[in-house]
């Protein structure tokens, strides 16, 4: 199959034949673990439909999904539209998740999308006016927004901190900031701008310490790196499926830590958040709500994005989440160091210390615009992300697994190039 075109009209024609159980395409083989690295990732990038001739380094907005997830999600929706099938595959989806996130099955609430599991924390705390929220002057919108919101529609104040050069001189920078009206630290693990990975577990156990309710956006780590959120000792962690684990589009998950749940309160009801309701009692009543993460969602879902889920975690698994962490790390500072020897003029913005780098990189050039950098990108069909936010006007490059060395030399070329002109 030479590219997405050619992927989906096969597809459509193989819908008219297809009986249910069949392939919508055949899913390449897994590679077997002993082959030497370049021919191992060579026939990882093979499970992707990924157009070949794009260089994708921007998963840090959108993870494409391998062919192992993308046919189970059409295949079950084949199922449901030619059965009339309601609901299912969602236990499996929670078993995965909580199983790749070392929490319990209990404590995983399906969402849509990291923003909607930020929502439901922001909003579910019991906060007043003149409580205070310490952020980063690195949110993406889907965490700023949530709290500014609240902040003007219930007076909690909202202090963003700048991010340390290094793991400590972000929790020195935290500890500074907390005063006796903090209540809520509510940071990114890896911020969207330039990927560094925070010391979470440092800031959380702060957290605790000091009587503060934790709240992580963790849009980036799930599938980059080993994400164990019960060792983190959060309260409630937002992630998604769809960035770096490659799941389908639309999936996230919130963790509640289940000593918590009590505490967080769910403001939105509908089918399966409650543990009883009647409406012929007088008054009306609602009798409570589940003791899981079903509390915080309800009504009609999508089920085979569900199947999209489970599949998603045991590509990863199939791999190994060691393995995944070290390559897209490994061609992480490949670049990072590339990029730093190219020229005095790169104002490196990642720390370049091992435990605070992941698989993003965000730097600047001196005197450049670094949007004119993207657009000669963009020619050379290479996808970046620039980063606009909160003034950072760095360019963002994403490594993952279907990535290899030649791409990054490419991207390296081309910035040679700009330097020069
Ligand atoms: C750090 C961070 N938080 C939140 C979000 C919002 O994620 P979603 O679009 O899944 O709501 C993103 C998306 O890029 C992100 O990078």
């Amino acid at each position: 199959m030479k590219n997405r075109r050619d992927f989906i009209k096969n597809s459509l024609l193989l819908a008219g034949a297809l009986s249910i159980g069949e392939h919508a395409y055949p899913t390449p083989p897994m590679p077997h673990a002993d082959l030497d690295d370049d021919e191992y990732w060579k026939m990882i990038r093979a499970q992707f439909p990924l157009n070949r001739n794009k260089t994708f380094l921007n998963n840090g907005t959108m993870g494409p999904s391998p062919y192992p997830v993308l046919n189970e999600v059409y295949q079950d929706m084949l199922h449901v539209e030619s059965n009339g099938r309601y609901g299912g595959n969602e236990e499996d989806a929670i078993k995965a998740l909580a199983r790749l996130t070392g929490t319990k099955d209990s404590e995983i609430t399906l969402t849509r999308n990291v923003t909607e599991g930020i929502n439901i924390s922001c909003w579910g705390l019991p906060l007043k006016a003149g409580d205070e929220v310490i952020m980063s002057t690195h949110e993406h919108v889907g965490n700023a927004a949530p709290w500014l919101n609240r902040a003007k529609l219930h007076g909690i104040i909202v202090k963003a901190i700048p991010l340390g050069k290094t793991a400590q001189e972000t929790l020195d920078i935290i500890k500074k900031a907390i005063t006796k009206s903090t209540k809520v630290i509510a940071l990114p693990h890896i911020p969207c701008t330039i990927g560094q990975i925070l010391p979470i577990k440092e800031i959380c156990s702060l957290a605790r310490e000091k009587g503060i309710f934790s709240f992580v956006d963790g849009a980036h780590p799930l599938g980059m790196i080993k994400l164990d959120i019960k060792e983190i000792g959060c309260d409630l962690y937002a992630g998604c499926c769809h960035k770096w684990l490659l799941g389908p589009k639309g999936t996230g998950f919130l963790f509640v830590s289940e000593n918590f749940r009590n505490t967080l309160q769910a403001y939105y009801g509908g089918g399966g958040f409650d543990s009883g309701w009647d409406m012929l009692s007088q008054p009306p009543t609602l009798k409570g709500y589940v003791d899981n993460g079903h509390r915080y969602y309800y009504g009609t879902q999508n089920a085979s994005l569900f199947l999209g889920i489970t599949k998603a975690v045991e590509f990863h698994e199939q791999i190994g989440v060691d393995k995944i962490e070290k390559r897209v790390k490994a061609l992480a500072a490949y670049l990072q160091e590339n990029l730093i020897k190219l020229s005095p003029n790169i104002d490196m913005l990642t720390p370049t210390e091992a435990i605070s780098r992941g698989a993003q990189i965000g730097f600047k050039i001196k005197d450049k615009e670094m949007t004119e950098l993207q657009k000669l990108c963009n020619e050379k069909q290479i996808t970046t992300r620039y980063v606009a936010e909160n003034n950072i006007n760095c360019l963002r490059i994403s490594t993952h697994i279907y990535n290899n060395h030649k791409e990054i030399d490419s991207f390296l070329e081309i910035t040679d190039k700009f330097l020069r002109a």
